[in-house]
């Protein structure tokens, strides 16, 4: 079985339908026939400052989301980064294997640190993808399914992977980016032309998937659309017609051809309930399901236990032999 990894940063109260039907939704289906690691990025998501409660609660309700939605921890290998300090560790190798200006290129960082400003960027933003790097590597990972946006991210792990394997022999295996050209791409409901994303400017385009139904049915029915009256798909002259037929046919599973019939003739509307009333009906088990999965704290550690004993065995051994061709002198001393 080919090994999948990916990632997802708890900075959020709740993940938005974006994060849903453009990247979970493909790590549920992966696990199936995949040997799947995920992990909550907690270390990632100390490049931006946040309040330790509040880092605490969202890495839980990540994992807990995560759950709901569908992974399973007897599937895949679930589990939390910071559990496993081999991350910071091969992490540290693969900087001093990393050039600086090959660093500067990125454009995610470019962008990140031009928003906040050369003294409020640290350090760790910049080495972010070096850390992401070895994330994908300890596990020997073929495949990282990620959006778009971290291509570049994943050519430089591939670039950093061949970089050591030439040098000091074959360790790494070099991973592919896994981009599924069919997952959804979800836009905001106040500007259709724009990626559904937890920075954008308002909150009233972003579907919080753990929000209550009527806050989200408000929201989709508020949604922009065009002047015209007829529910078709054009990404060009209909985009907020388009995005919303896209969740729908998304969530409901029927084609999008199918859904425009049903509403032939009938107003945006009608339809925008029936958006409505998809969305929320999905979503409300998976709400009543985390928050179980929440109340029961014990529980849910138990399970991301599991995940990172699962997790460690596969990078102590890849830390190991990196330590190794490196010619770092292992100790005596036996751990277990
Ligand atoms: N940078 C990724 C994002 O923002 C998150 C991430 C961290 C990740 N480590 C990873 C994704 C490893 C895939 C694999 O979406």
């Amino acid at each position: 079985m080919k090994r999948v990894l990916s990632g997802i940063q708890p900075t959020a109260d709740s993940f938005h339908l974006g994060n849903y039907l453009g990247a979970v939704k493909q790590w549920v289906d992966l696990q199936s026939d995949h040997d799947a690691f995920y992990c909550v990025v907690d270390l990632h998501a100390l490049t931006v400052e946040t309040d330790p409660e509040v880092l605490r609660k969202r890495t839980l309700l990540a994992a807990a989301q995560l759950i709901a939605l569908g992974l399973d921890p007897d599937k895949c290998t679930l589990f939390i980064q910071s559990h496993v300090p081999e991350h910071n560790q091969l992490g540290w190798v693969l900087e001093c294997l990393a050039g600086f200006g090959e660093a500067n290129r990125m454009t995610q960082f470019k962008d990140k640190s031009q928003k906040s400003g050369a003294d409020r960027t640290v350090v760790g933003l910049f080495t972010y993808p070096i850390l992401q790097a070895a994330d994908i590597m300890l596990y020997q990972a073929n495949r990282v399914p990620v959006g778009e946006d971290q291509r570049q991210h994943i050519e430089l792990t591939r670039d950093l992977g061949q970089r050591f394997n030439s040098k000091y022999g074959q360790t790494f295996t070099i991973p592919e980016a896994h981009i599924i050209k069919s997952a959804a791409k979800i836009n905001d409901l106040q500007d259709p032309n724009a990626k559904m994303s937890k920075s954008s400017a308002s909150s009233s385009g972003v579907i919080d998937i753990l929000d209550s139904a009527e806050v989200n049915a408000k929201k989709i029915k508020s949604a922009v659309t065009d002047a015209g009256k007829e529910v078709k798909f054009d990404e060009k002259e209909k985009p907020g017609i388009s995005n919303l037929l896209t969740i729908h046919s998304a969530l409901s599973n029927r084609a999008i051809s199918d859904i425009e019939s049903e509403f032939a003739g009938k107003g945006y509307g009608d339809f925008k309930s029936a958006v409505a009333e998809v969305v929320t009906s999905y979503f409300a088990p998976v709400k009543k399901r985390t928050e179980e999965l929440l109340s029961d704290e014990a529980h849910l550690l138990k399970i991301l236990e599991q995940g990172r004993q699962k997790a460690r065995a596969v990078a102590a051994e890849t830390l190991a032999k990196t330590y190794s061709a490196l010619g770092l002198v292992p100790s005596s001393f036996k751990d277990k």
